[in-house]
């Protein structure tokens, strides 16, 4: 069975909301299995296990946070080559891609073996700390459908 790791750094819980629904639309895809993970749980050799990684945290100060690409530089150390690998980003205002943007460059720095599908997926919060933005939840889980189905190919 494939097996998919989702990679995210959060501060109020919305990007990892976003993770789990982008989980739940790679399930859809269906015999795929998945790990929704926080940064910090990252153990170190964990990445060779998966077949694919993706990796999502929020915009701050229109980058990317310090935790997200410090998890992408320890994957990629480890071996991300022929993983598929993606990126996803929570943000408030008009500021949109810059951090997927961010992500995708260092991940083709780092891990030119790994298979990039960009863009990434970014989503809007409704306020600072949340919520959510309702209608990128729904995108956000067709993202991971996509993201599964790509993966069965
Ligand atoms: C320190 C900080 C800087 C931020 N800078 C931006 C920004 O430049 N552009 C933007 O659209 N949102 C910005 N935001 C809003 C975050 O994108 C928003 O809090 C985040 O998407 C919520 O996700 P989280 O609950 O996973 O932390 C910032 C938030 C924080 C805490």
């Amino acid at each position: 069975m494939k097996n998919v790791l989702i990679v995210y750094d959060s501060k109020f819980g919305n990007t990892k909301k976003l993770a789990n629904e982008i989980a739940a639309g790679i399930h859809e895809a269906g015999g795929i299995q998945c790990k929704v993970e926080n940064i910090k749980d990252l153990d170190k050799g964990e990445v060779a296990s998966f077949d694919a990684v993706l990796f999502g945290c929020p915009v701050h100060i229109m980058r990317a946070t310090r935790g997200i690409t410090g998890a992408i530089k320890k994957a990629s150390k480890e071996g991300l080559d022929g993983k598929i690998v993606t990126t996803f980003e929570t943000y408030m205002g008009n500021h949109d891609g810059k951090a997927l943007r961010k992500m995708e460059a260092l991940l083709m720095k780092k891990a030119p073996g790994a298979r990039l599908v960009a863009p990434g997926f970014s989503a809007l919060v409704d306020g600072y700390e949340g919520p959510l933005n309702a209608e990128d939840a729904v995108k956000g889980k067709e993202f991971g459908k996509t993201i599964g189905l790509e993966l069965l190919k």
